[in-house]
């Protein structure tokens, strides 16, 4: 344990949802970094809650089991699970009874600390509720905090009814509502290398740019999350939040600062300036598609319809021409493409410069390659920007593009942190800046609400694609149109 403990406020740690997937593949795992790094305050207990009757022992064990598969061998210190594990406690609730808060107030009126944090790794449905209970037992105050993490709704209308029912209990600065993309560190980094580099900043508007793609491609299908992820599908999964989350990063203004509300101020302009897509365009901007079965890294793959059991229609892919309204966009496509089961996983942003605007070399078979910015968020993390270079050697001027290439592993060699434990340690600290504002997942869901009901109207329906793709042809057709191309060049 390296000898860093910071004067972070005494905080206990409650875990709704204790015994679930989030909790034991994510939140614990980054705790335990956070712990190991010395940087978890010194002290405070790391409760789990859950419905299911478990006694301390047990439940400590469940979470040495899961460390076997989500920590790595080398990061597992015995020495650290040892402090670790002596911090963890377990409390059965009911999260909607009252009365069954019992055992999580004695453990927290056990040596109480200053602050309590209320992590909800639960079904939205249940949100409301739990704040409810928290402060009818008086188990939470003006001092606690509360995380909670997408499905933050399925429409505008739900979003609101679960925000106002946490907000019934806990005031905005309370609140902090994750979106783990944001927490990456390549994310972050975006914001350094737009703000931090003065060579971008003029050539950052639509003078110079020609367009923007943003790519999240998954090779995973919908694993055994089958009954949420059909009712939800790619555009409300991914694109509602993570997708416009990087879009709102790369057209934001600079804000005056870093501070919370300086930047959402700013990324909510970019949110209120989406052109909406409705049901006249949404055929010419969209594109919906399912994987039918098919090969991945030669493996066979079945079907979304058969993993899901039923002839549905839910859109595991999903590609959209958008538009941002302003001075600085003006003309300037932003793409936007995620997808279950394609050939990669890759998460990347891809910043196309405009062509120069004369060319004098006039001896090549086309015209070269443009710049590009290409940022790439996982895995290889890196920045990369592709320039334009004579081919060494006599003949005349050959031109080929390639790449300056920023590979964050070797240059800093370090182990790059889970998005989980930044984010956790934001909390700790009471920094909401990564976090999503209320207004910020209101405007979100306006915007695919639009597109959403585009799609009913038209009866939109999603194409098929064979797993182990890049998504259905007309995902090409959308790109071609525009004399474009999507960005899989993955070297
Ligand atoms: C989640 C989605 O928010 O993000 C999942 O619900 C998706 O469907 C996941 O697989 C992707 O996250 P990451 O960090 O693996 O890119």
């Amino acid at each position: 344990m390296k000898n860093k403990t910071q004067a972070l406020t005494p905080t206990d740690i409650v875990i709704f949802g204790g015994n679930g997937d989030l909790a034991l593949r994510k939140i614990m795992p980054a705790l335990y970094h956070r712990l190991r790094d010395g940087q978890l305050p010194k002290t405070g207990k790391i409760i789990g809650v859950a419905r299911k009757e478990m006694s301390r022992k047990d439940y400590v064990a469940l979470v040495r089991e899961a460390f076997g598969q989500y920590v790595p061998k080398a990061d597992f210190d015995k020495n650290v699970w040892k402090a670790f594990s002596d911090r963890i406690f377990y409390a059965h609730v009911e999260a909607q009874e009252a009365g069954s808060y019992g055992e999580l107030k004695k453990l927290l009126d056990d040596k109480p600390v200053e602050r309590r944090m209320f992590y909800l790794a639960t079904p939205a449905s249940v949100f409301g509720p739990i704040s409810y209970n928290l402060h009818a037992t008086g188990l939470a105050n003006e001092r606690s905090r509360v995380v909670i993490e997408k499905p933050l709704g399925h429409d505008l209308e739900s979003f609101r009814e679960i925000n106002n029912a946490v907000l019934e209990c806990f005031s905005e600065q309370q609140v902090y509502r994750i979106d783990h993309y944001l927490g990456k560190e390549t994310v972050q980094n975006l914001m350094v290398l737009r703000f931090a580099n003065h060579m971008f900043e003029r050539l950052w508007k639509g003078d110079a740019i020609d367009h923007v793609q943003i790519t999240v491609a998954e090779t995973v299908g919908v694993e055994a999350r089958e009954s949420y992820y059909d009712k939800y599908g790619a555009l409300r999964d991914m694109v509602q939040n993570h997708l416009l989350q990087l879009l709102c990063l790369v057209a934001m203004e600079p804000p005056a600062q870093i501070s919370p509300d300086a930047v959402r101020d700013e990324k909510l302009k970019v949110l209120r300036s989406l052109r909406p897509i409705t049901d006249k365009d949404v055929a010419w901007h969209t594109v919906k598609g399912q994987y039918k079965e098919g090969k991945l890294k030669g493996k066979s793959v079945p079907a979304y319809r058969k993993e899901v059991g039923r002839a549905s229609d839910t859109e595991t892919f999903v590609a959209i021409k958008a538009h941002v309204d302003n001075w600085r966009w003006s003309g300037v496509p932003f793409y936007l493409r995620t997808g279950k089961r394609l050939a990669e996983r890759f998460s990347e942003i891809a910043i196309q410069f405009r062509p120069v605007p004369h060319h004098i070399f006039p001896d090549q078979d086309s015209d070269p390659e443009t710049n590009k910015l290409i940022i790439r968020l996982q895995p290889d993390e890196s920045v990369k920007l592709q320039m334009v270079t004579k081919v060494p050697g006599p003949g005349g001027y050959r031109l080929k593009p390639v790449n300056l290439n920023l590979s964050l592993a070797d240059t800093f060699n370090e182990r790059t942190p889970d998005a989980y434990e930044r984010l956790l340690m934001d909390v700790v600290r009471g920094n909401p800046t990564l976090f999503m504002r209320s207004d910020e997942v209101e405007e979100a869901w306006k915007w695919t609400e639009g597109i959403l009901n585009g799609w009913k109207k038209t009866g939109q329906e999603a194409k098929s694609y064979v797993a182990g793709s890049w998504g259905p042809q007309d995902a090409q057709a959308l790109m071609e149109r525009d004399n474009r191309k999507w960005h899989e060049d993955l070297n």
